[in-house]
């Protein structure tokens, strides 16, 4: 089977698979400014954290070659203003904000070089840079996180975490497709994942796809599988891991890891060291987003609740340290206390396995 390649960047513009299409139709959505990177950002054309992270790197280049005509007066603040709405494209997954920081970095290293081609060769090879980071990363927590997977294993797996949501193989779902191909037999109950059902759309779809057992779940079956003893594990990803190691991913992943600890399942979180946010001190400050009523109000465009109906749709929740058996990341699996095991992981704070 081959490997799905949700991002590629050639001939100046960056293609995309489009996320909102599947699994009906397998769509590639053009990106040829850095507009149309905040847009398939905001509009979810491209999700999962370090996707969004390298689609916003591809903007930044992007938003140099847009602006590679302009004089070096102008050209600084235009970049820095683009880089500003990439940034804030989404505001929960910390690997956007990571990405286009570090393109920044690119950025001012390359001012010396002036506007013009060269600017845009320099910051279109650091994009290429970040996906093929991420794509290493994924490769690796993938290798770490199979370790973990007793042969057997029933997997209960929430929103999508695999090839389209990171270059590479995926987190979560990259540990469950490497179980699999170590002939592990493993099998998935995917979640649905209200409102946006990329469990439903593009899990079960990618799992299919690999060929891994997937039984699709409405998300409230959750429960009854972890207290009749269904379930082996819990494995899902994150969209920003605090220095003490809650966690945000997915609405609905919090009540998941409630169920696991009251039900004694493991509940592992895969993350690149991206998804860790050094300076933020616990859940609490992260910033959870929240989405249209429309989502929740609507199912592929088919009114489901009365007209003006108050709706709360935040699109994440917080997960705490304290209901996290594990962490895996391309720098190992971290165990709890996690505040020292992340500390280790700091830049700059040595490179050693944790
Ligand atoms: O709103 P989404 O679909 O971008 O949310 C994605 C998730 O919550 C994923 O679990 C997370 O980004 C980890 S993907 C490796």
């Amino acid at each position: 089977m081959n490997p799905i390649i949700a991002m590629e960047y050639s001939d100046d513009r960056l293609r995309l698979v489009d996320q909102r299409r599947l699994p009906g139709a397998y769509e590639t959505f053009e990106c040829r400014t850095w507009r149309d990177c905040v847009f398939a950002i905001k509009d979810m054309v491209v999700r999962g954290a370090p996707a969004i992270g390298a689609a916003a790197a591809y903007g930044a280049a992007l938003a140099a070659l847009e602006y590679s005509a302009l004089g070096a007066p102008e050209f600084g603040p235009a970049m820095r203003a683009a880089l500003g709405e990439l940034r804030r494209a989404r505001p929960t997954a910390v690997n956007l904000m990571w990405a286009v920081d570090r393109m920044a970095a690119a950025l001012d290293a390359s001012l010396g070089l002036g506007p013009g081609r060269a600017a845009y060769e320099r910051l279109k090879a650091e994009a290429d840079a970040v996906l093929a980071d991420e794509t290493d990363r994924s490769e690796r927590i993938a290798e770490y996180g199979a370790a973990l997977v007793p042969d057997g294993a029933v997997i209960l797996t929430h929103c999508n975490t695999g090839s389209l949501a990171v270059p590479g193989p995926g987190t979560a779902l990259g540990i469950i497709k490497a179980a699999h191909r170590a002939g592990k037999g493993v099998s998935v109950y995917a979640d649905e994942t209200r409102p946006r059902l990329q469990g439903a759309r593009l899990t079960a779809w990618e799992l299919d796809r690999e060929g891994v057992p997937v039984t699709l779940i409405a998300d409230s079956v959750a429960a009854t599988l972890m207290r009749d003893g269904k379930i082996s594990l819990v494995v899902v990803g994150a969209d920003r891991i605090a220095a003490n190691g809650d966690a945000a991913n997915k609405i609905g992943t919090f009540m998941l890891s409630a169920l696991a600890e009251r039900y004694g399942v493991p509940f592992y979180v895969a993350a690149p060291v991206s998804t860790i946010d050094f300076g933020c001190p616990s859940g609490d400050a992260i910033a959870i987003e929240e989405r249209s009523p429309d989502e929740v109000t609507t199912i592929e465009g088919v009114r489901v609740a009365p007209a003006g109906v108050r709706v709360y749709n935040p699109a994440f929740d917080v997960t705490p340290a304290g209901n996290i058996t594990a962490i895996v990341t391309e720098r190992g699996v971290l165990r709890p206390p996690y505040g020292p095991a992340i500390a280790a992981l700091r830049p700059g704070a040595g490179e050693g396995t944790p």
